[in-house]
């Protein structure tokens, strides 16, 4: 078994992109700007923002981080993404979903410029990577592409079930590995609450992608012996024990699953920090995109 050390990549990631950041500032240009919008107080969200501001200092990136309350109106909302639309200063911005349920997402995510989208959830930008044009692929499917490449996983050919249909991960990674070239060309399945048969579909996949947030939804039982399993899911389960007082689970069972598996993703440590790095280079293309 291998483990797909994603924090080691995602070091290697950030370190490749802090080479091409010090290019620049020799050079005397202008150095990637990534922007931030939080709206609310989820623990998990704030966690997940402070480490892409981290990420930014860690790069050579400037960052910006917009704090707006929990109480924040939709029309603010869309007056601070029309404000981070018009300011040259800033390359790329992101809006940290979940959203409060007076705001709606859809909404906000269509009025961010497909050029700053760094996220690459604006229609536009999803369209793209469904035909294959040149675009920002969301940071966490677009993470996992760059695991199974660094790693040399075949895919060539290979069934790859997706468990989740959410439009940050199941979605497009359902697509992405599908698509011509590596890696993709694979024939995917994609599987939600309602498909039948579950189990019996994952035990016929040589790539299971879980992206459900279910912790040991994916057991050993149900892995074909050899298969690639990437587990997506980031769970906080209370735990007094622990000095946080919760730990992070994944969604896979990986004590037992590891021992089938030909190439697994430890939770954390695995596409985690892959997230955080993917959005360090589209942030990066922003820039270059701006610069030309
Ligand atoms: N919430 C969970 N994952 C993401 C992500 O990749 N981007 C944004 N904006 N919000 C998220």
């Amino acid at each position: 078994m291998t483990l797909l050390d994603g924090k080691a990549v995602s070091g290697q990631i950030k370190d490749e992109i802090a080479v091409e950041v010090s290019r620049m500032k020799e050079k005397g240009e202008k150095v990637p700007h990534l922007a931030a919008i939080i709206v609310g107080t989820d623990g998990a969200s704030l966690t997940y923002v402070g480490s892409k501001v981290k990420a930014c200092e860690r790069v050579g990136f400037e960052s910006t981080l917009i704090q707006m309350p929990s109480t924040t109106s939709e029309l603010e909302l869309l007056k601070k993404i029309e404000e981070l639309n018009e300011d040259a200063n800033i390359d790329g911005f992101i809006v940290q979903l979940p959203l409060p349920e007076q705001i709606d997402a859809q909404k906000v995510i269509m009025a961010i410029d497909p050029d700053k989208d760094v996220d690459g959830f604006h229609p536009t930008n999803f369209g793209k990577m469904a035909l294959d044009m040149s675009t920002f692929i969301p940071a966490t499917p677009f993470g996992i592409l760059e695991l199974l490449e660094r790693y040399k996983v075949e895919t060539k050919g290979k069934h790859t079930v997706v468990i989740g249909r959410s439009h940050i991960v199941g979605r497009p990674m359902s697509i992405l590995m599908g698509r011509r070239g590596f890696p993709g060309n694979s024939t995917v399945t994609l599987t939600h609450s309602h498909t039948k048969n579950i189990t019996q579909i994952i035990s016929q996949a040589d790539i299971v992608i879980s992206a459900l947030g279910i912790p040991n939804f994916v057991k050993a039982e149900m892995v074909k012996d050899d298969a690639v399993v990437i587990d997506v899911g980031i769970t906080r389960v209370p735990d007094e024990t622990k000095k946080r007082g919760y730990y992070i689970t994944g969604d896979v069972d990986f004590e037992n699953v590891s021992k089938k598996a030909s190439f697994i993703t430890p939770v954390p440590g695995g596409v985690g920090p892959m997230t955080i790095a993917m959005l360090m280079k589209n942030t990066l293309l922003a820039r270059e995109r701006h610069r030309s």
